[in-house]
């Protein structure tokens, strides 16, 4: 087995925010401990719904933010407490490619400007050989020659994110986290991208992190796949048993408007009420309060992440699921 590209242990970060002059300051638990690893070549998908945690998540695992607790290994490094004078190189390692691509991109400069950027402030290559790599890569993400003395206003959403994933691979890294990439684009050019990031990941054994609030989005990219909901994860493992099997419900309701890998229809679950306050979440179960199956037990006792047939689930009834679904 191949070292994996990151590790993740029970990874937390909580904020403190103010509520008011005379209140005590609230703690929100954005991301209340998550566990994973990713090897070279392969791509962990989470999935969830807004404000579970996602972008924190992308914040820690690409070293904008410190975890409150837990463990972040990149590349075999510490990447909480980098071992003195490896700082730089671990940033080289992982990239992020955001949402939109037009914030992310600075307008004043060319494509070739930005993308020779990483390579002037990171690497001794000459002017002439930072070019040749700008143009190597833009060849690679299907932009064409011409497109270097241009704009980033000059272009399409689809080939804007194109120059954002070329920038974010000048330094040749192991790990690119991926906060939404394609939610911004017209579906035919997110199929477009999706292929793209596919290509890439083959060709340079690139690991991903790939983030999502729809399922749909990342079947075809997935590897594994992560549920998030309300900083916790709820279901983790292999896509296949994750969406032939949804065994945690709040899957179940996301999966529920895509049709099965096999073709066979799903119970349609249609999720009721709010996404409950972070800043006050419900006791047991953090699924409970919207749970089509909620039981007393799920609004006392929070079930514990645990491993049943090949992935993991938080709930309390998760053999109920698979009873209920045969192989
Ligand atoms: N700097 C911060 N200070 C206080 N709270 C924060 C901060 N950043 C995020 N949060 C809170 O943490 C929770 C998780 O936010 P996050 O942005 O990670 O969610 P997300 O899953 O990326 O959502 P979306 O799908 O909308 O992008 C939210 O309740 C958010 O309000
Ligand atoms: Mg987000």
């Amino acid at each position: 087995m191949t070292a994996p590209v990151v590790e993740a242990n029970n990874l937390k970060r909580v904020y403190e925010v103010r509520r008011g002059l005379f209140k005590e300051p609230g703690r929100l638990q954005a991301v209340g401990g998550v566990s994973f690893s990713i090897a070279p070549g392969k791509t962990l998908a989470v999935v969830g719904e807004s404000g579970c945690g996602k972008s924190t998540l992308a914040r820690m695992v690409t070293l904008i933010e410190k975890p409150t607790e837990g463990t972040l290994t990149l590349d075999g490094m510490d990447a909480i407490h980098p071992p003195a004078g490896k700082a730089k190189d671990l940033r080289r390692t992982v990239q992020l490619v955001f949402q939109n691509p037009y914030g992310s991109l600075n307008p004043r400069k060319k494509v070739g400007t930005i993308l020779e950027e990483p390579l002037a402030i990171n690497t001794s290559l000459s002017a002439a050989e930072r070019t040749e790599r700008a143009r190597a890569m833009m060849a690679k993400v299907g932009l064409r020659p011409e497109h270097y003395n241009r704009y980033p206003h000059m272009f399409s959403g689809g080939q804007r994110q194109r120059i954002a994933i070329a920038r974010a691979l000048m330094l040749s890294p192991k790990l690119v986290v991926a906060d939404e990439p394609v939610s911004a684009l017209d579906v035919s050019i997110q199929a477009q991208v999706l292929n793209l990031l596919a290509d890439l990941q083959q060709e340079m054994g690139l690991a991903y992190l790939f983030i999502s609030h729809d399922l749909s989005v990342v079947r075809h990219i997935a590897d594994d796949v992560m549920v998030m909901y309300l900083g916790l994860t709820v279901e983790q493992g292999p896509k296949e048993r994750i969406y032939e099997r949804p065994l945690h419900p709040y899957t179940q309701a996301l999966l529920s408007s895509t049709p099965s890998m096999s073709g066979a229809k799903r119970k349609r679950i249609v999720l009721k009420g709010e996404l409950p306050s972070p800043l006050n979440p419900p006791k047991g179960c953090v699924f409970s309060t919207r749970c089509p199956y909620v039981t007393e037990r799920c609004r006392i006792e929070r079930p514990a992440l645990r491993p049943i047939d090949g992935r993991l689930v938080a709930c309390h009834y998760a053999e109920n699921f698979l009873a209920e679904q045969p192989a």
